[in-house]
């Protein structure tokens, strides 16, 4: 081959090349208004998956706003959490600003496979729809590494049992009569930490990554009988486990982001809930390397952040 031919045929590759990685880009572009812009007006009708909806960890954060939010898109909400009296409190709230009815089923997530009878029974005769695996713990509050957490055997059992086990075992309870009716919609609340390695939170982060591996595989298993199963995987959100940072154009309110992920809802099973967190997302995978965030720098800066973050909360709370 001539030289001039040779350098024609690399001319046309470099061309293919670089329009199909400006073309990928323009298609994210464009997934992402369809899924974060246009799904704010043409919402999925999520009252055809059933009357029921079931929230985990509805107290408060992000599980309390997706129960407020999927009542006043008509459904009547079973609440499950820890504390009783916030229980009664917000099933009040959402009846009252809903006229939804509301059931309220008290349970410690940290308990084995067997707190689930419980949970079986308050659920046999109800059209469950809609199933939100929300709750979840961490040990924000002690950055630091795997061997060093505190009383670390009771961590990993609550973890566990918290993250992954309340996930698996609401979805087992739900499953079959969805697959009987042929409908049901279930959004797991993995997260950001999910999607990428997480130092310092390591057991956390991992949780969220099974929680968004479940997710997408039950998804494809599901998906002929009609049932959605959606990874949700926020970046920061001012709640109680984040420590009630303040809202900004990078953190989301839990009401701003339960209603902006619900609206995803029938548009992307895997989704980062709003259009910042997406766009974070899309910074943290095309612009930042793995290399450069499990780098020794990247670590240092993310350590002394995340230690001003909890210095400044518990300043703030003994000024209170
Ligand atoms: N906030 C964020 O920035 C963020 C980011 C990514 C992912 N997420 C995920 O989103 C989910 C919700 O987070 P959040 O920030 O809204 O949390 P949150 O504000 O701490 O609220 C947690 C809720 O879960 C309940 N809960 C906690 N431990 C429980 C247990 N052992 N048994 C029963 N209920 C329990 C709490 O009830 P009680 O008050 O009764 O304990 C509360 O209603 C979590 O899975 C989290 O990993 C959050």
């Amino acid at each position: 081959m001539e030289e001039s031919q040779c350098h024609q045929w690399l001319n046309l590759l470099g061309l293919l090349a670089l329009s199909y990685l400006l073309l990928k880009q323009v298609w994210s572009l464009l997934a992402g208004c369809k899924n974060h812009i246009l799904s704010r007006w043409w919402r999925t009708n999520l009252k055809k998956y059933g009357g029921w909806a079931v929230v985990t960890g509805a107290t408060d954060g992000i599980g309390k706003a997706y129960a407020l939010e999927l009542a006043k898109r008509g459904f009547d909400v079973i609440l499950i959490s820890r504390t009783l009296e916030k229980l009664e409190k917000v099933a009040k709230e959402i009846e009252n600003l809903t006229r939804r009815k509301t059931k309220i089923i008290q349970l410690d997530f940290t308990g084995g496979a067997e707190i689930y009878t419980k949970v079986e029974k308050a659920l046999k005769d109800l059209d469950i729809g809609i199933l939100v695996n929300n709750v979840g713990m961490t040990y924000f509050n002690e950055v630091t590494r795997f061997h060093e957490v505190p009383d670390i055997n009771k961590r990993i059992e609550n973890i566990m049992n918290c993250n992954l086990q309340s996930m698996i075992q609401m979805t087992k309870i739900v499953l079959p009569k969805m697959v009987q009716r042929k409908k049901g919609l279930i959004i797991n609340l993995s997260s950001a930490a999910g999607a990428r390695p997480y130092p310092m939170i390591t057991m956390y982060g991992a949780t969220k990554a099974f929680m968004d591996f479940f997710s997408r595989s039950l998804n494809v298993e599901y998906r002929s009988d009609g049932i959605i199963v959606q990874s949700v995987l926020p970046h920061l959100v001012s709640t109680n486990m984040t420590r009630h940072p303040s809202a900004n154009i990078l953190v989301k309110t839990s009401d701003d982001f339960a209603r902006e992920a619900l609206n995803t809802v029938g548009y992307s099973h895997r989704t980062n809930g709003c259009l910042s967190h997406c766009f974070q997302s899309y910074i943290l995978d095309h612009l930042l390397t793995e290399t450069f965030m499990n780098s020794w720098i990247c670590l240092f800066l993310g350590g002394c952040a995340m230690s001003l973050i909890v210095k400044i909360t518990k300043l703030g709370k003994k000024d209170k």
